[in-house]
């Protein structure tokens, strides 16, 4: 049977190169992308105007061209869903619940969705935080990412469902904008540095936490997808660990680029967030189960994005 791959919430910082990665590993034609608004680039493949809250929508997309897969990755993320934590509640379950239920209902072969590393809170142990420790999240967003990471587990254990997950760190990459997250710093400092060469940072100098390169984490994601099922242990999301820094670090390093850099720190109401994060992340379930090792490390990183960004 041939993939069929439909992503929600294509136009998103993740979405955008996710399809690009679907569509160069399985073929442009087999993805289609959907989201609630167009998307800005020329579409290299087919696209869908859906909502991920419209189950009929959905159906309809998922009948039109055959999709076995979905990649749910519609959400609002930690700082924009503390602004309405009722509406990123109903968003973040009921997408999920639509495309779980499909999946029981045997519409579905295959599901991603996108867990995080907000779904530890202030108990959790810090540095090299296990796979399996103390989820106690302080955040509608981790509050939801929790609750469905748990609703995941339910579906495989009760229904057979094959959904996969990953807690993602901050991701960084120059392809998409953030979209609200507590890690955008890493990602709007590269652009303020190369545009005003200054930056003001929302987090302090000393708030370390995980951070991937977006490359790794699209990687991670379809070899999460691909790898046989029986060596996905986890069906709650896999830890995932790409390198971890905090603002002064990353400022020294866009310095190496922009001679004369200047970094200052004006922490809001994002620096509470990200204080009831892990600094650090062990990821070897992830290592062991599917054979996880990330490329980049925070030099490499940089390295790639100022010479992507500047051209
Ligand atoms: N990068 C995300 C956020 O800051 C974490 O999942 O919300």
């Amino acid at each position: 049977m041939t993939k069929k791959i439909l992503v929600i919430g294509s136009s998103g910082q993740i979405g955008t190169e996710l399809v690009e990665g679907l569509r160069e590993r399985f073929g442009n034609d087999n993805v289609v992308a959907s989201d609630i608004k167009e998307p800005q680039s020329a579409q290299s493949g087919p696209f869908a105007m859906v909502d991920a809250m419209d189950r009929r929508g959905i159906e309809r997309v998922i009948d039109k061209h055959g999709i076995n897969e979905v990649y749910l990755l519609a959400a609002l993320l930690s700082a924009t869903a503390e602004k309405d934590p009722a509406f990123a509640w109903k968003l973040n379950m009921e997408s999920l619940f639509i495309i779980l239920e499909l999946a029981r209902e045997g519409k579905l072969k295959k599901v991603y969705w996108p867990s995080s590393i907000a779904v530890f809170g202030p108990t959790t142990p810090k540095d090299g935080t296990p796979q399996h420790t103390v989820s106690e999240p302080s955040t509608v967003y981790g509050i939801s990412k929790q609750a469905g990471e748990q609703w995941c587990a339910y579906y495989h254990r009760r229904y057979g469902v094959d959904v996969r997950s990953i807690r993602y760190p901050g991701l960084i990459g120059w392809k998409s904008a953030p979209g609200g997250g507590t890690t955008d710093y890493a990602v709007h400092i590269f652009h303020e540095a190369i545009k005003n060469g200054a930056y003001t940072s929302f987090l302090g100098p000393e708030t370390t936490l995980p951070m991937m390169y977006m490359p790794d984490a699209i990687r991670a994601t379809i070899d999460l997808m691909e790898a046989p099922t029986e060596k996905v242990k986890e069906r709650t999301g896999y830890n995932l660990a790409g390198f971890s820094f905090n603002p002064q670090q990353i400022a020294a390093e866009v310095a190496r680029h922009i001679p004369g850099f200047k970094m200052s720190y004006a922490p809001d109401q994002r620096q509470a967030i990200a204080d009831s994060w892990p600094r650090s992340i062990d990821d070897s379930a992830a290592r062991a189960d599917w054979g996880w090792k990330p490329d980049f490390d925070l030099r490499a990183m940089v390295n790639e994005m100022m010479k992507n960004l500047k051209r």
